[in-house]
C-alpha cells in the first residue's frame, strides 16, 4: 500500500483538520492518582507519535495540596516504571467543564464531587469514571493508594495502564 498521508510542514492533513482531543484526569488530592493517569496517558501518544491531537491535564477536588509535585511515594514507584511526573497540583474548576471534552474521574467519590462542580447538563454530561475503560483487568475504582503501602501504588499504576490504552483506544481507534 502506498503512503498517502499528505503532510503540510510536518503534520498530517488529520492532523490539521482534526480538533485535538483534550481530557482532564481528576482525583481527590491531584498528587497520586490523577497526576499518574495524565503520565501514563502522555507516555501512550508520544510513543504513538500522536500526541499533538491530544491536550492533556490533572486536577484534584481538594486544594489541600495546590502547587505540590505529585507524592515523593507516587514518584517513585512511576519512576521505577518509566514514568516521569511533573505536574504540580490544582484544584478542578467550572472553566475545566468548558475547556475539556472529557473528565475523568478515578473513583465513585470523585464521580460524586465532580457533578457538584459541574453547572449545566452538557457539562455534566462529559464525566466518565477512569475503570470503564479497563479492557483486562476487573475494577469499578481506582483505589486511593495515599494511606496505603507499596503495592496500593503499584495497583494504581496496574489499573491507569489498562484504563489508559483502553481509553485511547476509545477515542481515537487506530486507522484501518
Ligand atoms: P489522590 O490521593 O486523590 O490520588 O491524589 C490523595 C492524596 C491526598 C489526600 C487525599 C487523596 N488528602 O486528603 O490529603
Amino acid at each position: 500500500m502506498p503512503d498517502i498521508n499528505i503532510h503540510i510542514h510536518n503534520y498530517t492533513i488529520q492532523q490539521l483538520f482534526m480538533p485535538q482531543k483534550s481530557i482532564l484526569f481528576v482525583c481527590l488530592g491531584n498528587i497520586c492518582r490523577s497526576p499518574m493517569a495524565e503520565g501514563v496517558f502522555n507516555q501512550l501518544i508520544l510513543r504513538e507519535g500522536t500526541y499533538r491531537d491530544f491536550k492533556i491535564d490533572s486536577a484534584g477536588l481538594i486544594a489541600y495540596h495546590q502547587g505540590e509535585l505529585a507524592d515523593s511515594r507516587m514518584r517513585g514507584h512511576a519512576a521505577r516504571r518509566g514514568y516521569n511526573l511533573t505536574h504540580r497540583s490544582r484544584p478542578v474548576t467550572v472553566a475545566d467543564f468548558d475547556k475539556f471534552d472529557l473528565i475523568i474521574g478515578m473513583d465513585d467519590q470523585n464521580i460524586r464531587g465532580l457533578k457538584h462542580v459541574a453547572r449545566t447538563p452538557e457539562q455534566a454530561a462529559k464525566i466518565r469514571l477512569m475503570t470503564d475503560y479497563c479492557t483486562k483487568m476487573q475494577a469499578t475504582e481506582v483505589p486511593d493508594p495515599y494511606y496505603g503501602g507499596d503495592r496500593g501504588f503499584e495497583y494504581v499504576i496496574d489499573l491507569l495502564e489498562d484504563a489508559c490504552g483502553g481509553l485511547l483506544k476509545a477515542i481515537a481507534p487506530p486507522l484501518p
